[in-house]
Parts: C-alpha cells; structure tokens; sequence
C-alpha cells in the first residue's frame, strides 16, 4: 500500500483478479509478472540443462562421490541425443476394476529439521504409498493408503546439517525423482532406496547451497519451484509457488500457488496465506486465468499436484501442507479444472508430505 492509501494499480489488478467470480483474464500488468516469473522459471531450467550437459561431460574427478559411473551419464548422453526417453506413465499400469481404475500413487515427506536420523549422520524422509479408485462414470474418487508403515527412504548427504527435506515426487524418464530442497540433490527412488543423480545448485551455482527444482520431461520445462528460490514480490505483497505443471493437452502451465498476500513477506503472518487459486496460462503468457477450488483455509497451502491420468487433464489431485505454530500435517484433495471437489482435503498425516506422483 502507498502512503495515500492507494493501492499499487498492478497490486489492485491482480487483487481484483482474486475476487472475480470464475475465470478471469487477468490485464496486462499481472501479465509483466508473470513473464517475469516464467523467465525465472526459464533460468532455472536452463541452469539445470546446463548443469546437465556439464555433468554429462565431466570427467569422474568432477563427479562427487556418490554420483560416479552411475547411470547418469547414460541417461544424459541419451536425452541430448533426444533419443530414447522413456515415457512410461505412471509408472504403474492402472488397472480397471469393478468400481473404478485403480491408480498407484506415491507421496514422500519433507519433515525439515526432523529429517535427521537419530545416529545424526544420516537423513531420513518417509515414502507413503496407496492406491486411487476413480469412477469415470459417477466421477467419484477414493483413496486408500497402504496399512503398513510408510517406507523410510535414508541418505548420507548433507548440507549445513539438513538433508532429505524432500518437496516434489516425479516420474521422468521412467524412473521416480525427487529432489532434495536442502542440498539440491536429485534422488532416483528405486527400490525403497534413494540413489543421488544429480545436483542442482542455487543462484548462480557458486552458492554452495543446493536448490530445489522439479524436473519435467524437457529441462526447460521446469515443473516446479519453491520459497527459497523465489518469492514473486507484488509491489508490497508475494505469491510463493512450490507447485507448477504443463499439460500437454490443454497447452498451459497450470499453478496452485502454496501462498499469496497483498502485504510484505513475514515469517509469521505467511503460514496463513494460503490461497484457494488454480492458475493457467498458456505458452505465450498472454492469456492467464483464475478458478477458484473451494474456500481458503488459511494455513493450507498446495505443496504438489499431478493431473489424474485419463481424465484429459480434467481432474487434479493435490496435496496441501500445514505449518502452524510449529505444528505440521498434509491434506489430499481432488477437484476439476472447472473448480467442482472430488475430494474435499482429508487429513493424511502429521507431518508434512511435499511430493505426490502417479507411481
Ligand atoms: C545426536 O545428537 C543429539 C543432539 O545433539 C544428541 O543428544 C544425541 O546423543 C546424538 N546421538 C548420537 C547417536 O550421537
Ligand atoms: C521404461 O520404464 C518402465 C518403468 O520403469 C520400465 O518398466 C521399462 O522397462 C522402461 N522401458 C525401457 C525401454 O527402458
Ligand atoms: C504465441 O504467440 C505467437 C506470436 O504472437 C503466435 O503466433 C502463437 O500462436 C502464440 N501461441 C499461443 C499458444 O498462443
């Protein structure tokens, strides 16, 4: 807010944009932002392309240990070569069943300082697994976890004493990823175990902190970004993403931004920031629009979401995380593009689940 009390006229329109009814194309103003945004997005993406290819053609004394002759520079050589990714999605076949198609799905754990493993010199995040039954005829959606313990996936790297805080679970190239937001290290998931595969380093990549980008099927397309690497500042206020995905079938990046707030960033004040916004634009960024899923709840923030495979991109399923005072759980919810809920936030655990793939 300026001093007369006037708002921003970037910050009222993208204000005004919040409050419209449905879908809302947004002007030109919020436009320059959010060209801002995709080409931070862009950088990052660049920056791990590149860091890729460096990967790819250093010799092992660059490589640190852990990454060595591991099937990295395979996979490398095979994507520049624009060769041979495999595009098995999920990863599990979906099987059709009486009541539904049943998808495998996966969620994994940032637990932040809790990550630490009681020997203080490993890391640990928790794999939960389950299944989803959707019915295309009444479209109607349940989840089922699986009754025994979560998996705990255990990792000797880290960084400044933090590790495995884990915030996105993705299929790529037929292999599950995730990507460590402390380290910046990208984890195969195989086999219950996490396999380090590569690194991505923050800012300028002189930083020694890693950072956490969410790997699509091209680089470039960069799924998803978090707090630490980018608060999108409105004037006074902020939109933090850690959430961003492109469909293929509809053409747009779609995002269900974590937080969002006409006022200056606090530490405090931003746990109740969350916002009931989904967020598309197409390739261009010259058409944005806004739909609103449900009411905000103002501690619950979307940490991740994946398009239900076989819905044509219709549907999407969603985790919310809460922090709280300290306290932390995780939601899982469904609802369409057009803003209908399939499965309104049902309460998972007690603490905080940041990645949700179709596994
Ligand atoms: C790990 O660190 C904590 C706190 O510093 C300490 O209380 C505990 O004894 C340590 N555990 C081991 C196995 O060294
Ligand atoms: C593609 O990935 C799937 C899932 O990991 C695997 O079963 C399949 O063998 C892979 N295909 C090829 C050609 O590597
Ligand atoms: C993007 O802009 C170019 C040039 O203005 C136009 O030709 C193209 O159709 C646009 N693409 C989309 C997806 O709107």
């Amino acid at each position: 807010m300026s001093a007369n009390g006037g708002m921003n006229p970037l910050l009222k329109e993208w204000g005004a944009s919040f409050k419209a009814p449905t879908v809302y194309r947004v002007s030109n103003g919020t436009l320059r932002i959010q060209v801002q945004l995709m080409s931070l997005i862009a950088f990052a993406g660049l920056f791990a392309l590149i860091l890729c290819v460096y990967y790819s053609h250093s010799t092992y004394n660059h490589v640190p240990a852990g990454f060595g002759p591991y099937e990295s520079n395979i996979y490398l050589k095979s994507l520049g070569k624009g060769l041979m990714y495999n595009n098995t999605y999920p990863l599990t076949p979906p099987v059709q069943t009486a009541q539904g198609i049943q998808y495998r799905i996966g969620i994994i754990s940032d637990l932040d300082t809790n990550s630490k493993a009681p020997d203080n010199k490993s890391w640990l995040s928790y794999f939960k697994k389950g299944y989803l039954l959707w019915n295309p005829t009444f479209d109607q959606i349940s989840i089922i976890w699986d009754s025994e313990k979560p998996t705990v996936l255990k990792s000797g790297y880290g960084l400044n004493g933090r590790g495995m805080e884990l915030s996105e679970l993705v299929v790529f190239d037929g292999k599950l990823l995730t990507v460590d937001d402390r380290t910046g290290i990208v984890y195969i998931v195989e086999n219950n175990m996490v396999i380090p595969w590569v690194v991505l380093m923050d800012g300028n990549g002189q930083s020694p902190k890693g950072t956490y980008l969410h790997i699509n099927v091209m680089f470039s397309s960069v799924v998803s970004f978090d707090s630490d690497l980018y608060h999108l500042r409105l004037s006074s206020g902020y939109m933090i993403h850690e959430s961003g995905v492109w469909s293929e079938y509809h053409q747009r990046w779609f995002f269900l931004p974590r937080r969002s707030s006409h006022f200056k960033y606090d530490e405090v004040t931003d746990e109740r920031m969350a916002t009931n916004v989904l967020l598309s634009t197409d390739s261009n960024f010259t058409n944005v629009m806004v739909t609103y899923i449900g009411e905000v709840i103002p501690t619950h923030g979307y940490s991740s979401f994946k398009f239900l495979p076989g819905t044509k991109d219709r549907v999407i399923v969603a985790l919310k995380s809460e922090e709280d005072k300290g306290r932390t759980a995780t939601y899982i919810t469904a609802f369409t593009l057009a803003g209908t809920i399939l499965v309104p936030e049902t309460k998972i655990a007690d603490y905080k689940y940041e990645g949700l793939e179709f596994i």
